[in-house]
């Protein structure tokens, strides 16, 4: 059996926490199938890839609402604090101008799949962060994915109007679907799940 990273492998059951509160839908059980195979650790990198941005300073303010928002959520939120150091924090690549308020106000990072904590093939679980007042603009990708709100935000699919998602609600994009998302005047803060099989 191979070792998982021990903050990694807490805050994926604690994920596994708040799904099991879900009300049954498509994104749980799109989320039920990835912890399946979550269930199986990948390969872990050995090596130490924690790469932290200016942004990161946000990710306390983002816990602290998230804890206000029961047990689970708290727990949730508690394992990111042990675990968001560790993270190979990057701007995302479709950020060129690097003096942009987008480039200067996000960052993502990679838990498990590639150039994540652990290399996965099945599950690619993953967290975006957005200063305030910040749009991440539309984007598109193959995979099928699930976003769990840590803290609010707003979210637009497929040039629709924008919807609020707070702490514990989700977002379910559908293979190749535009999306969007948006901060208002506290950070967002979000994981993800895309199905990379
Ligand atoms: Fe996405």
């Amino acid at each position: 059996m191979i070792a998982r990273n021990t903050a990694l492998s807490e805050f994926i059951r604690a994920h596994k926490a708040v799904v099991d509160t879900l009300p049954l839908s498509p994104v749980k059980t799109f989320f039920d199938r990835c912890h399946v195979a979550l269930s199986k650790p990948g390969v872990p990198i050995t090596k130490d890839i924690s790469n932290l941005q200016p942004v990161c300073k946000y990710i306390p303010e983002s816990l602290k609402l998230a804890s206000n928002q029961g047990p689970v959520l708290k727990q949730l939120s508690a394992k990111f604090q042990s675990l968001y150091q560790q993270l190979p924090w990057h701007p995302s690549d479709r950020s060129s101008d690097k003096k942009s308020a987008f480039y200067k106000g996000h960052a993502n990072a990679v838990m498990t799949g590639h150039g994540g904590l652990e290399e996965h093939s099945s599950v690619r679980f993953g967290v975006s962060l957005i200063a305030p007042n910040i749009e991440y603009p539309n984007h598109q990708h193959p995979p099928e994915e699930g976003y769990l709100v840590i803290s609010e935000g707003d979210w637009r699919q497929a040039n629709g109007d924008w919807f609020h998602r707070k702490p514990g609600d989700t977002v379910h994009n559908v293979p190749n679907i535009w999306h969007a998302m948006r901060s208002g005047n506290s950070p967002l803060l979000a994981v993800w799940m895309l199905w990379t099989e």
